[in-house]
């Protein structure tokens, strides 16, 4: 199971670097709304020094050659990114266009199994079910997580699942047990799959222990 952060914030990709768990950033248009001072380009050279592994970059544009170029550009920025291609009939013509060109695709805004699987036959490498937009709608996210992860190992298709749109830690677990090779997560899920009440209990538990032990040595010692 890999863990992606879904960010385009510098420092917090750093710091998910530093703890030695990040195995791959997903950007979009719209977390790079939230960032200032950097260019995308910029953005996407510089995530590509902290990770070795795939950054996704979305394009905009909505016709497939438009696509091709925007997609063209990131993959020479450097060997690890993605271009990321909406679920479209545009975006599938790209997809596929793409794979013949030998460059490595996310398919986003997937929200059916069927959408995965033609994702997943236009050649993307990376298949993106949003889980959270789909229970905000009363639908169940991870129904597609799981049907999406049982017909990509059935029929020994090489694409991988790619969780996204996760809002809780709770979605990592059920994305792992569903099957999903990956999600990716905003960085404040990845602190909160840190933390437990009990652990951070325990340490200050265990510390004030310590402190005391020491302070009876040194009193016995005189
Ligand atoms: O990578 C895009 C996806 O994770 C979007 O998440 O929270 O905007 O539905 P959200």
């Amino acid at each position: 199971m890999k863990l992606f952060l879904d960010t385009a914030d510098i420092e917090e990709i750093r710091t998910v670097a530093r703890w030695g768990v990040l195995d791959g950033v997903t950007t979009n248009p719209s977390l790079f709304a939230r960032t200032s001072g950097m260019t995308y380009d910029e953005i996407l050279a510089e995530i590509c020094t902290i990770t070795d592994g795939p950054v996704s970059a979305e394009v905009v544009a909505e016709d497939a050659e438009g696509m091709l170029k925007e997609g063209r550009h990131f993959a020479k920025i450097a060997d690890n990114i993605v271009v990321k291609v909406p679920m479209s009939e545009t975006g599938l013509e790209a997809i596929s266009r793409f794979a013949a060109e030998g460059i490595s695709t996310n398919c986003t805004l997937i929200f059916t199994a069927n959408q995965g699987l033609l994702a997943a036959k236009a050649g993307a490498s990376l298949l993106s079910p949003f889980v959270g937009r789909l229970d905000d709608i009363n639908e169940e996210g991870m129904v597609v997580i799981r049907e999406l992860s049982d017909i990509i190992r059935f029929h020994e298709i090489e694409s991988e699942v790619l969780s996204a749109s996760i809002r809780h830690p709770r979605h990592v677990t059920d994305s792992a047990l569903a099957g999903a090779h990956i999600a990716t997560l905003p960085f404040k899920i990845f602190q909160q799959m840190v933390h437990h009440p009990l652990t951070d209990k325990g340490i200050t538990q265990f510390r004030a222990d310590w402190d005391k032990a020491r302070k009876a040595l040194e009193a016995a010692k005189g």
